[in-house]
């Protein structure tokens, strides 16, 4: 799992005057069924959130209102993705370690992720979850 893997999924957009609207669905539109939906919100001025990286957990990260950054790391490549577009997701597969930053006043994250809530998923420790990976400390 590299971050090779961890790409923009362009998802359904049905164009209307009335407003844009967009769509997912569950291993059909990303390589997942979805289990639980979170969201960040309200999020502060020079904020960072993330780093941490989950065992087994696929996610979707979107950026339902204004704009942020997602920085993906498998170990050994690092990339800085920028999410401002409601109908994009970004697609975040396991033993990814992510961190996030740079929201503009107002964003919306929303998570959709293919668990329910494990803390026993989570790597929260940079060193530990390079060890993990067989990756020098
Ligand atoms: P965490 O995943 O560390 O947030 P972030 O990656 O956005 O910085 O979660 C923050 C806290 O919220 C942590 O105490 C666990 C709790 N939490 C839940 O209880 N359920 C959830 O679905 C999520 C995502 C977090």
């Amino acid at each position: 799992m590299d971050i090779d893997k961890c790409s923009i999924i362009e998802l359904p957009k049905i164009s209307d005057p009335r407003g844009n609207l967009t769509f997912v669905e569950g291993s059909n539109h990303i390589p997942f069924d979805i289990r639980r939906v979170y969201y960040l919100y309200d999020v502060p001025g020079g904020a960072e959130r993330g780093g941490h990286a989950h065992k087994a957990l696929h996610q979707l990260i979107i950026a339902m209102s204004g704009s942020f950054d997602v920085v993906v790391n498998d170990g050994n490549k690092k990339k800085r993705i920028h999410l401002n577009r409601s109908y994009n997701g970004l697609y975040v597969c396991p033993m990814i370690w992510r961190e996030l930053d740079n929201f503009s006043s107002g964003s919306v994250l929303m998570v959709l992720a293919s668990n329910v809530y494990d803390e026993e998923d989570y790597y929260r420790d940079y060193n530990d979850y390079l060890s993990a990976r067989g990756r020098q400390i």
